[in-house]
């Protein structure tokens, strides 16, 4: 899988620290993609998982949240892992349509640019009790409900702002994370579920639209991945009770890593990987069942 000479703009790249540690069901090995800043150890998000497999493919990676802070962290970890890796990293609130303008328009043109869309609310978006987003209808705040749908304007409106730049490149390729929540409903996930299935059904209106323009989307369906977004024993107790409508005692979460490594696979096939879903094994593989 080679994505050498191409810049991957990668938004949503973030850290969190170790709250609790998953084992994976196989090896017994901890789930999480460790990211080290010193002796200070946190778990990739998905971004930043995404970042190094990207790399390590041989693409410079650009990478996007609100937080500086957080971003170096991820271009340190980078550059120790694979000397020879040109990590660039901007902080800009996608909410912000200035900011958005501006990052569009400060891209390096060298290279085809190709884009990522991992944004979510697992970073403290939106003050939740609990920092548990997983809530019964009647407990859902209008918050959580404006920053769930916050991602799908947010990524249309960025879409909007990179298509003329995609339209001049001999070929594009963007992949924009959903969720296994777009197909796979569960008592606690309306809100959730409503707003991943809305961006994905987006992503694939989008693929069928732009296709033509040589813009090829991927929907990325992850189940739940051990990003540091389940570690408090609230959110904890919570999934563990959505596992028992599956009929699974607990749950297992598939590492960071795996699903960067399933988007290099999508950013650089010979054919166009329209949709990918994916659990950790031992998680509910139910796709919409
Ligand atoms: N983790 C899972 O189990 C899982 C499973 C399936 C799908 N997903 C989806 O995959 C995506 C990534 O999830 P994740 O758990 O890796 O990450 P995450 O922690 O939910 O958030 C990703 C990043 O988005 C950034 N962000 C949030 N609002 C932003 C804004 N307005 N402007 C710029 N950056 C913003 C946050 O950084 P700052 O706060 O520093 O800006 C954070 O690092 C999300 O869409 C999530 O719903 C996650």
């Amino acid at each position: 899988m080679n994505l050498q000479s191409k810049r991957i703009l990668i938004t949503g790249v973030g850290i969190k620290p170790v709250g609790h540690v998953f084992k994976d069901i196989t090896t017994g090995e901890s789930s999480h993609t460790p990211v080290f800043d010193g002796t200070t150890e946190y778990k990739a998000n998905i971004g930043a998982a995404t970042a190094l497999e990207c790399a390590k493919a041989g693409a410079v990676v650009h990478l996007v949240s609100r937080t500086a802070d957080k971003l170096q962290i991820v271009k340190n970890w980078i550059e120790k892992e694979i000397p020879e890796a040109r990590v660039e990293f901007s902080a800009v609130d996608l909410s912000d349509t200035k900011q958005l303008k501006k990052l569009a328009e400060d891209l390096p043109d060298d290279l085809p640019l190709y884009w990522v869309q991992s944004v979510g609310l697992g970073a403290g978006t939106v003050k939740v009790k609990d920092d548990n987003p997983y809530l019964l209808i009647d407990e859902i705040p209008h918050e959580l409900v404006e920053a769930e749908l916050s991602v799908l304007t947010n990524t249309i409106t960025f879409l909007q702002l990179l298509l003329p730049r995609f339209r001049k490149q001999k070929e594009s390729r963007v992949c924009i994370i959903s969720s296994m929540s777009a197909v796979r409903s569960f008592a606690s996930g309306s809100i959730h579920n409503a707003a991943k299935g809305a961006i994905s059904r987006f992503a694939n209106a989008a693929m069928i639209e732009l296709d033509r323009d040589k813009i090829f989307v991927s929907d990325v369906r992850p189940g739940g991945v051990d990003t540091g977004m389940y570690d408090s024993k609230v959110v904890q107790d919570t999934v563990r009770r959505i596992s028992q409508n599956f009929n699974y005692s607990d749950i297992h979460y598939a590492p960071p890593s795996a699903v960067g490594q399933a988007i290099v696979l999508a950013l650089s096939s010979d054919a166009h990987i329209t949709s990918v879903n994916m659990v950790g094994r031992g998680q509910w593989p139910h796709e919409g069942s």
